[in-house]
């Protein structure tokens, strides 16, 4: 498949590099780059090996698959531009994480053209070095369901691990993304301020943290949250949880109820012959 990109930035480039890395190996070919800045495109198509468009069209005729690789609030603009080109028979892909392919590519059904979000489920902080580390990554795709086999079969053959999801969950899948990675920087945020107050500096409490956390997403990640489960609510020890609430603030404390609650039926069904009554009963207090 004959791959173009809209928007030489991160994940442009990252994506692009990528396949062109798996030439010979794949059917994908990456025909170049269109970019708002020629600059951009020209850096990506270097990059990439492929070739830098100054003409959207020519780029459209070259590519079966778009990537519109640009920001999530410009991407259904530059479909705008992009629908004003034969597209028929087209894939047209975004990889916004919280825009479904409908939403992204209002009216694409009257081009014949067929949509898609494709997602990685990764951060990409430097354009030049993320592509070494995308076989590791997950995406989500979702769009066109008659043309799901093609798109599928592309990115399959390129080694990449993917779970089809539907159009009315893409916003959940994102809050799924959210929830993993920003509320995590929260609640290591409240830890660290936790230990400052008990005269750690900041620097000292990130590296005592580090074995804790670390040790503890991989065991969540690789046996799952049942088997990593340790600590006060696991042990049925209500007794410990009065007192850390009874040290918290009210935001911390807050906190501590709402996820100490979500591990209670972890914890049940792991030691089905304990009680927690009556650590449900202290949660629930002042919720
Ligand atoms: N970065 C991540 O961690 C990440 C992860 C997963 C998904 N995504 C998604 O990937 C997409 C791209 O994100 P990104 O991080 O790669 O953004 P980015 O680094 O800011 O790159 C976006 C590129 O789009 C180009 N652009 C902007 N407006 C344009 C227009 N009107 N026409 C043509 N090109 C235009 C810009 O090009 P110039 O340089 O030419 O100005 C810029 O280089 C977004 O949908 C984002 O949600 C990002």
């Amino acid at each position: 498949m004959k791959t173009g990109f809209i928007g030489a930035g991160k994940v442009g480039f990252t994506l692009g590099k990528y396949f062109s890395s798996k030439t010979g190996t794949n059917s994908i070919k990456v025909t170049g780059y269109y970019s708002r800045n020629t600059q951009s495109a020209e850096e990506a198509a270097n990059f990439t090996g492929s070739k830098a468009f100054t003409d959207l069209g020519a780029l459209i005729e070259a590519s079966d698959v778009l990537f519109l690789t640009v920001p999530d609030g410009t991407i259904s603009e530059v479909f705008e531009q992009v629908r004003q080109y034969p597209v028929s028979g087209k894939y047209i892909c975004h990889c916004s994480g919280s825009l479904s392919a409908g939403e992204a590519f209002p009216g694409i059904d009257q081009t014949g053209a067929y949509e898609y979000s494709v997602h990685p489920l990764f951060a990409v902080s430097d354009k030049y070095e993320a592509y070494k580390e995308l076989q590791d990554v997950f995406f989500a795709v979702e769009g066109n369901e008659e043309h799901l086999p093609e798109i599928k079969g592309m990115l399959k053959e390129a080694g990449i691990d993917l779970q089809v999801i539907r159009a009315e969950d893409k916003t959940l899948y994102h809050a799924a993304a959210v929830t993993a990675s920003n509320l995590a920087v929260a609640l290591l945020a409240e830890s660290i301020d936790m230990l400052c107050q008990c005269g750690f500096d900041e620097a000292d409490a990130r590296k005592a943290l580090t074995p804790l956390v670390t040790g503890n997403v991989q065991h969540v990640l690789s046996r799952g949250p049942a088997a990593a489960l340790t600590g006060p609510v696991e042990r049925g020890d209500a007794k410990t949880i009065a007192k850390h609430l009874a040290c918290m603030n009210e935001q911390q404390s807050a906190i501590y109820r709402v996820l100490s609650s979500r591990l209670i039926p972890i914890a049940e069904a792991k030691h089905p012959d304990r009680l927690y009554q009556d650590i449900k009963d202290l949660l629930n207090e002042n919720l």
